[in-house]
């Protein structure tokens, strides 16, 4: 089970390669053997859930477009790689500029049976992206007991109402809150009591997180993995106030600091 030591590639292997491309993707899945990938999801006009952090292409794609507004195939004519090398020209890669925007389906086809961590982002200008997101999972045979008990397949969101909406789709699906800066210290416990009843975790950002808050949220009945975890220092304060894992842009880092790169575990996995 999932629930201890956690290394969650945000975005795929993010500092190394295009965030949310195969190359990030292969980088932490195959190489770094990050436990789950992170996927941020938007809908296409046509109904297609694709790939993407942002709910527009500019920033990833160089070009203007509003994903909602966009058709699939609009989207595929996409290049996401020469920003990355632009931006980092000591990381830039030939085959980067080759790299387009996945939609969930190519996703699940080429790493078949990984371990997601998928973000419902901007539910509420998507209606019906929970439904296609459940029909995709069913499909592509994600939702089984066996991999939902073991927090395989697990759905994240900042959004309570679309973890509600997830909920009921499938009353056992692990669900995690992403929260903002503060938020968690504004709730009380009756309040978090209530969410933890069918949230199994919570995703603070990692700067509000001291030990006194992290033993709190497990007192409550949550694991605790903040977002986004990036500098070898901030990662072995928070190991230290007993985090349960993180995401990272960096899964080799993390791997490091949880002392996870040793013979011993390869060979269990
Ligand atoms: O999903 C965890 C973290 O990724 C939340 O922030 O903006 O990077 O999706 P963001
Ligand atoms: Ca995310």
């Amino acid at each position: 089970m999932l629930d201890k030591n956690v290394v969650i590639a945000h975005r795929g292997a993010s500092a190394y390669a295009p965030e949310h491309s195969y190359a990030s993707y292969d980088l932490s899945h195959f190489d770094m053997r990050a436990d789950y990938i992170e996927l941020d999801i938007q809908m296409t006009l046509d109904g297609e859930i694709i790939v993407m952090h942002d709910e527009t292409i500019e920033r990833t794609g160089l070009t203007q477009g509003i994903i909602k507004e966009m058709k699939l195939e609009e989207i595929k004519e996409i290049r996401i790689g020469q920003w990355f090398n632009d931006k980092f020209p000591e990381l830039a890669q030939k085959y980067y500029l080759e790299q387009t925007v996945p939609t969930l389906k190519e996703v699940f086809k080429r790493y078949g049976k990984a371990n997601y961590y998928i973000e419902t982002k901007s539910p509420d200008i998507y209606p019906g992206m929970e439904e296609r997101l459940t029909m995709i999972l069913e499909e592509f045979d994600l939702l089984s007991e066996e991999r939902l008990s073991n927090y395989q397949t697990v759905i994240q969101s900042f959004s309570l109402e679309s973890l509600i909406k997830m909920n009921q789709l499938k009353s056992n699906m692990p669900l995690l809150l992403l929260c903002q800066k503060g938020m968690l210290r504004a709730m009380t416990d009756e309040d978090l009591k209530q969410i933890s009843a069918f949230v199994y975790a919570v995703g603070p950002n990692y700067k509000d997180l001291d030990q006194w808050l992290i033993e709190r949220l497990h007192r409550l009945g949550f694991l605790v993995f903040p977002y986004t975890v990036n500098d070898e220092a901030d990662m072995e304060r928070l190991i230290n106030e007993g985090i349960d894992g993180a995401f990272t842009n960096h899964p080799d880092l993390l791997r490091k600091q949880f002392r996870l790169d040793n013979g011993e575990v390869f060979e269990d996995e």
